[in-house]
């Protein structure tokens, strides 16, 4: 997910400036580079570099970034780190053809062995870069106006998409592009504005048109020009008034970030499924030839490894273990040139992991890693990385990097299981359509239970502690969900296995104490309905995540948060998780609290 702003104006009054402030209200969509394209004297200067804009503006002087028109990009990496090099915006080999990208061009590793073929040379590792050498491919080689060209090269992107392009060729022009990637435009009398969000240039006109798919713009100070890039057909949509204050603008319209990146886990999934990683397979093949096998990672992130320890095991039939990063000092005797070590990190960033591979590594571990943040500091330690693609998440509490994490210990897992036969073909490609349709599965979870969290967080606000239990692979479901009812609510919640719930837990129970189970229509399933009555007879109240339809547990819950059909074993830690999100988000809000900035926690923790 990156930042794209485009400005195009009467006056030639300090551009640089403006984009740079629109740019800086769009940095929570990204922020390990930025860059400008901009044109003066019908020449295009290109200012960019790695780091954040604050940095980024220290080391260049703005002023020099003059005209009337400008693109401006603030990056989270997808395709290659954050480097100068990487940083948008890409240009032509004329350097006359500059463009800036939101999405992932899925195709592009075909598109630019064609435009190498035509002797086009590339300057970075992004896909972003064929954009521009596409489009100067047919301006210079087949003569087609730059218009014209821009749409043709749209038409051969497969993936998703936002672009904005300027050129000298036409220097008063902003050409922009869409496809599942937002783009917005801004009216004010004598300037207008693109951008992936409405906060770019909220400060400066409330008068916005949203574009949709396939849509062609074509925007001059004077105004602009929406057609279909498949039909051509010129499309009239008027500007509507927004009236979000800028802080709401930035959340999408959502209350929290928190709720924002529970919603947009139907995309982040996507993002991930989308992008087809070399590393997977070589993942694969290094654990299922190593001798010993241990997963690391910390809080939220330990949580998605349970999910790797019990596929690793069932799949490759290799025992392995899931270490809290903290504690690897428990494994360092085990580990030699035979070992594997599978971090799993959002941010990358923090310091029990770091500390526990750069000791791993000296043993002669393997370290093949999993991380959101591409070029972090785990990755740079890491022998081989499997993507997230999760975007940025602002919220402390982890939700759309838990649920990216967790669809990568099972992509891994599926290989596995191909690898040592203990899936056959037809199992295998099953498996695969189910994956595929997760990003709907969890959709339709999230339509499916927010109001009816809502409402159960109306009762749960009101308590001080409660017990979240599960068996299997939804142990770690449990885990998660008291993590993030601890976490945002400050409510106590603790996680046990069902079946140690009359060894312990079952003591505290009294009446209308809650206690949630996930309780999916597995092979675990007969089992939880003798811990629900157990608990029940205790008097508690059961808050129960069940797979739709399931009589016999529907009759036991006071409150049933639904799954729907066909997600109770295979990949079933995704979207079993979603209610326990939105249940401990509403909890949160229920009591009057922020749930993205939880007292006394921190997104990242880079100390030990
Ligand atoms: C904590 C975060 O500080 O660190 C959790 O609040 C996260 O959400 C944990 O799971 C580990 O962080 P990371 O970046 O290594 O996944």
């Amino acid at each position: 997910m990156c930042g794209i702003v485009g400005i195009v104006q009467q006056q030639e009054t300090k551009i640089g400036k403006t984009i740079i402030e629109a740019l800086t209200k769009l940095e929570y969509r990204g922020y390990d580079s930025v860059g400008i394209a901009s044109i003066f004297d019908n020449k295009v200067l290109i200012t960019k570099d790695q780091g954040k804009i604050s940095e980024v503006t220290e080391r260049i002087d703005i002023n020099k970034i003059k005209g009337k028109i400008a693109i401006g990009h603030t990056r989270w990496a997808t395709h290659g780190p954050p480097t100068k090099e990487n940083a948008h915006p890409h240009t032509d080999c004329s350097g006359e053809i500059s463009v800036i990208h939101n999405g992932i061009v899925e195709n592009f590793r075909a598109l630019k062995e064609e435009l190498l073929n035509q002797g086009h040379s590339f300057q970075s590792e992004t896909d972003t870069e064929i954009i521009p050498h596409m489009i100067e491919q047919l301006v210079k080689k087949e003569d087609i106006l730059l218009k014209e060209a821009i749409i043709q090269v749209v038409r051969r992107l497969e993936g998703t998409f936002a672009i904005c392009v300027v050129s000298s060729l036409e220097p008063d022009k902003i050409f922009c592009a869409k496809r599942d990637s937002p783009l917005v435009i801004g009216i004010n009398s004598d300037r207008m504005f693109c951008a992936s969000d409405i906060p770019a240039f909220l400060d400066k006109t409330r008068k916005v048109v949203l574009l949709h798919d396939d849509e062609f713009v074509t925007l001059s100070s004077e105004g602009y020009e929406i057609i279909d890039f498949n039909t051509m057909v010129k499309i009239q949509r008027k500007p509507h008034i927004v009236s979000w204050k800028p802080e709401m603008a930035q959340k999408a319209g959502f209350p929290h970030f928190m709720l924002k990146e529970i919603h947009e886990q139907p995309n982040s999934l996507a993002d991930y499924i989308r992008i087809k990683q070399p590393a997977l397979n070589k993942i694969a093949d290094k654990i299922y030839n190593a001798e010993k096998i241990f997963l690391l990672a910390a809080g939220t992130a330990h949580y998605s490894t349970l999910t790797g320890e019990h596929l690793i095991r069932k799949y490759a039939k290799k025992s392995c273990s899931a270490i809290i990063s903290s504690e690897y000092e428990s494994i360092t005797s085990l580990i030699d040139e035979d070992t594997v070590i599978l971090p799993v990190s959002q941010s990358g960033e923090t310091m029990d992991t770091i500390m526990a591979i750069k000791n791993a590594k000296e043993l002669g571990a393997s370290i093949l890693s999993a991380v959101n943040v591409i070029g972090s500091t785990i990755t740079r330690h890491s022998d081989e990385v499997l993507y997230l693609y999760a975007g940025p998440e602002i919220g402390v509490a982890a939700t759309k990097t838990y649920t990216a994490q967790t669809i990568a210990m099972w992509d891994i897992g599926l290989e596995l299981g191909k690898l040592s036969g203990e899936i056959d073909n037809s199992e295998y490609l099953a498996a695969r359509k189910l994956f595929q349709e997760i990003p709907t599965v969890v959709k339709q979870t999230i339509v499916r239970n927010e109001a009816r969290a809502n409402h159960i967080a109306s009762w749960f606000a009101k308590k001080n502690s409660s017990f979240y239990l599960g068996r299997g692979l939804n142990l770690q479901t449990a885990n998660e969900g008291a993590l993030k009812m601890k976490e945002i609510s400050y409510i106590h919640s603790e996680a046990y296995p069902a079946g140690e719930s009359k060894h312990g837990p079952i003591a505290l129970v009294e009446e209308d104490y809650p206690v949630v189970f996930v309780a999916p229509k597995d092979q675990t399933n007969k089992k939880m309905i003798s811990n629900i009555m157990e608990m029940k007879a205790r008097g508690a109240t059961a808050i129960i995540v069940m797979e739709e339809g399931d009589k016999e547990i529907e009759e036991l819950a006071k409150w049933k948060l639904e799954v729907p059909k066909g997600y109770s074993e295979m990949l079933t830690t995704i979207p079993y998780i979603i209610p326990l999100q939105v249940l401990a988000y509403y909890t949160a809000v229920r009591k009057n609290l922020n749930p993205d900035y939880p007292k006394n926690l921190s997104k990242v923790v880079t100390v030990l």
